[in-house]
C-alpha cells in the first residue's frame, strides 16, 4: 500500500490504475479510524479494483468554536489498519494543497445543509461537500464510499452528484456499533467513562421507536416522544435534536407516509462530546 501526500502523486497513482483498466473505489474519511471506516474500505474491496482512501481532517467543515484541533489524527496507524483491509492508496493531502492561498470556490446544497445538524452547524454542508467534491476532481473514482452513520451527508452528496452531473456513484454501508449499539465513532475517544456508559440510549431510543414503528405506529410525535422519555433518563447525555424527516427533502414528517430519517444528535455533559446516530423507518438510504 502506498502513503500519498501530494495532488500530483494521486494523480500519478490515478492514471495508472486507470491504464490497467481498473475501476477506482474512493472511501473519503477524516482519519482516526475504526471499524465503520474499515467497512466502507472492505466494501470497496469487493466492489472495486482498486481503492483509495483519503485521510484529511477538513478545516472548511468545522465551525470556529468546534473540535478542528483537537480531532484525533492518528496516520501512522490508519495506514496500519487501512493496508490490512485491503486499501491500494492512502492519500493525506495538506491543507495548503487543498486550499491554497487565495481559494475561494465552494459548494453549497442549499436547504438540505441547513436542516438537523445544519442548524447548529452551520456552513458544515458547505465545507464537506466543497471538500468531497474536490476528492472526486482529484482521484477521478467510479464508486466512492460513505457510511449511513452520517445520513444527512449523504443526502447532501447524493443531492450535489445529481444536480451537478458528476459522474461518481455513491454507494450507502450500514453503520457499524459496538456491542452495546453505540455507533462507531472517531469522537467515541473524548468521552469519559461516565458519558461512555451512558451513550448507548441514542441507540436504544432509536431502536425503540423503530419498534413501535414496525408495529404500526406513524405519528411522527409519538415516536419522538419515545425517543425523548428515553433520553431524559440519562444525566449524563443532553438532547440537541431528534426529528423525523423525509430522506428527500429533509422536511419534518407529521404522519410518516413514505421512507423517513429519524435522526438525532446529542451532547455529552461532561467532554461535550457530540454523537449523532439515526435509523430509516419504512426504507433506507
Ligand atoms: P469521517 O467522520 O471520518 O467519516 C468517514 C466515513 O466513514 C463517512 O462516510 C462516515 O459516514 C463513515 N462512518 C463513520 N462512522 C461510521 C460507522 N460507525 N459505520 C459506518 N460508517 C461510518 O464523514 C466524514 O469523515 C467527513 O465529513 C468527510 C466525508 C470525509 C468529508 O470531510
Amino acid at each position: 500500500m502506498k502513503l500519498l501526500h501530494s495532488l500530483d502523486e494521486i494523480s500519478a497513482a490515478t492514471a495508472g490504475f486507470r491504464a490497467s483498466g481498473k475501476t477506482i473505489g474512493l472511501v473519503p474519511t477524516m482519519g482516526a479510524l475504526h471499524e465503520g471506516h474499515i467497512s466502507l474500505v472492505k466494501h470497496a474491496r469487493e466492489r472495486t479494483g482498486a481503492v483509495v482512501l483519503s485521510i484529511f481532517v477538513n478545516p472548511a467543515q468545522f465551525g470556529p468554536t468546534e473540535d478542528f484541533a483537537k480531532y484525533p489524527r492518528t496516520l501512522e496507524d490508519d495506514c496500519r489498519k487501512a493496508e490490512t483491509a485491503g486499501c491500494d492508496v492512502v492519500f493525506a493531502p495538506s491543507a495548503k494543497d487543498m486550499y491554497p492561498d487565495h481559494y475561494h470556490t465552494y459548494v453549497t446544497v442549499s436547504e438540505l445543509d441547513s436542516t438537523l445538524c445544519g442548524a447548529s452547524r452551520p456552513g458544515h454542508f458547505r465545507g464537506v461537500a466543497t471538500v468531497v467534491l474536490k476528492f472526486f476532481n482529484i482521484v477521478r473514482p467510479e464508486v466512492a464510499f460513505f457510511g449511513a452513520k452520517d445520513a444527512q451527508q449523504v443526502i447532501v452528496l447524493k443531492r450535489m452528484v445529481v444536480d451537478l452531473n458528476v459522474p461518481v456513484a455513491i454507494e450507502v454501508c450500514p453503520t457499524l456499533r459496538e456491542s452495546d449499539g453505540l455507533a462507531m465513532s472517531s469522537r467515541n475517544v473524548f468521552l469519559t467513562p461516565a458519558e461512555r456508559a451512558a451513550a448507548p440510549v441514542i441507540c436504544r431510543g432509536l431502536r425503540a421507536a423503530a419498534a413501535l414503528f414496525d408495529k404500526g405506529e406513524r405519528d411522527a410525535a409519538t415516536l419522538a416522544r419515545m425517543v425523548e422519555t428515553l433520553y431524559q433518563k440519562e444525566p449524563f447525555i443532553k438532547k440537541e435534536y431528534s426529528e423525523i424527516v423525509s430522506i428527500q427533502t429533509l422536511q419534518p414528517q407529521t404522519v410518516i407516509a413514505g421512507p423517513a430519517l429519524l435522526a438525532v444528535a446529542c451532547r455529552t455533559i461532561e467532554s461535550g462530546t457530540r454523537l449523532i446516530d439515526n435509523i430509516v423507518l419504512g426504507g433506507s438510504l
